[in-house]
């Protein structure tokens, strides 16, 4: 926010910095910004099957889970202080199509996951990702037609998956498909349907990434995404201004929440976005930042524990309200103990 423009610093020897951090105790007495388990969303897959744990090659210590396992890892966010979860469905083949019907079937994995988690763990926050890619032959987040994905006909899509997810108890709906002027269909929609309370989590500024790479082979996406590959609705890296435009259409469309994807390379744009709008600013730590902690730390480059705290820690520093991580768990059960 607005800052001095000048310091009041007494010159050295007068002043010198270091006197503050020669202790433990006063480093942790003037430290401006904490991590706690409250700060996490653990993005948790599932799949169908009971007592079914898939690893993730790719994501090393995460899997994908069936609903009765996913119901205990809601227990175990509960006992640790960690708010939500943010959910993504592996969708069987089979049921992916076109048009990609499946998303808003009342009895699809998904919505029976929300159903099932809370009825059993009503505590902890569902966040449920609104966007075509699980359900669709050809993995891109939207419809095609002619080749070309179509934004307005995307939306009537999305605008289902939304209504099917509030419908089955979703605290939290969460568009991370980039689509113009989907978040105001959404939120009319949903008080058209009497969800009032349903909050939406908007995928505000969500770059185009090489990061993500790993999250889709956990999502079982294909990827026949075509030449442009998702440039044509993601946003490209180089843009700071354009996000913070995406973020203040999707607020004024009804969005109560914003998010920043991916996460640390784009720390500058949560700065930005917290400073201009002030409202809850959320970022995405994605797959590909989660695995290269993991892949350096098991090649024994980095301490892997100590770089994803450290990492966690600069979300908050850039202004962020929470962060969706895979490493929530094992995170907050360091903070804890
Ligand atoms: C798709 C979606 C993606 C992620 C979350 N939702 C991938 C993509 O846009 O291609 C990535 C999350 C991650 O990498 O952890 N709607």
């Amino acid at each position: 926010m607005s800052r001095p423009q000048s310091f009041p610093l007494a010159p050295f020897p007068y002043s010198r910095p270091r006197r503050t951090r020669m202790q433990p105790w006063s480093r942790n007495l003037v430290r401006e910004n904490r991590l706690s388990p409250h700060d996490l969303i653990w993005p948790v897959f599932i799949v169908e099957g009971t007592d079914r744990a898939v690893p993730i090659n790719a994501m090393p210590g995460q899997s994908r889970l069936s609903i009765d396992l996913l119901v205990k890892a809601a227990e175990k966010c509960r006992d640790l202080g960690i708010p939500a979860m943010a959910l993504f469905p592996f969708v069987e083949p089979d049921k992916k199509s076109e048009a990609a019907e499946e998303a808003w079937n009342p009895d699809a994995l998904m919505q029976r996951a929300i159903r099932a988690v809370k009825a059993a763990v009503p505590e902890v926050g569902l966040i449920c990702d609104v966007a075509l890619d699980p359900y669709t032959t050809h993995g891109h987040d939207g419809l095609l037609v002619d080749d070309e994905i179509d934004n307005d006909e995307s939306i009537d899509a999305l605008v289902k998956m939304a209504l099917a997810q509030a419908e089955a108890g979703a605290d939290v709906v969460a568009p991370s498909d980039m689509m113009d002027g989907r978040i105001g269909e959404i939120r009319e929609a949903l008080e058209d349907d009497g969800h009032v309370n349903t909050l939406i989590l908007s995928y505000a500024a969500k770059f185009a990434s090489g990061f993500y790479g790993p999250f889709r082979e956990a999502l079982g996406v294909v990827g026949n995404y075509g030449p442009q590959g998702k440039s044509t609705y993601q946003m490209d890296a180089g843009n700071g201004d354009e996000a913070l435009r995406e973020v203040a259409a999707d607020l004024e469309e009804g969005a109560d929440w914003v998010m920043v994807k991916p996460g640390l390379p784009y720390l500058d744009v949560c700065r930005r976005v917290k400073d201009a709008f002030g409202v809850p600013t959320f970022a995405y730590h994605v797959s590909g930042e989660y695995s290269m902690v993991k892949a350096a730390a098991a090649a024994g480059y980095i301490d892997g524990d100590r770089v994803m705290m450290e990492s966690l820690l600069c979300f908050k520093r850039a202004g962020c309200d929470g962060i969706l991580t895979y490493a929530a768990i094992e995170i907050a059960e360091k903070l804890r103990g």
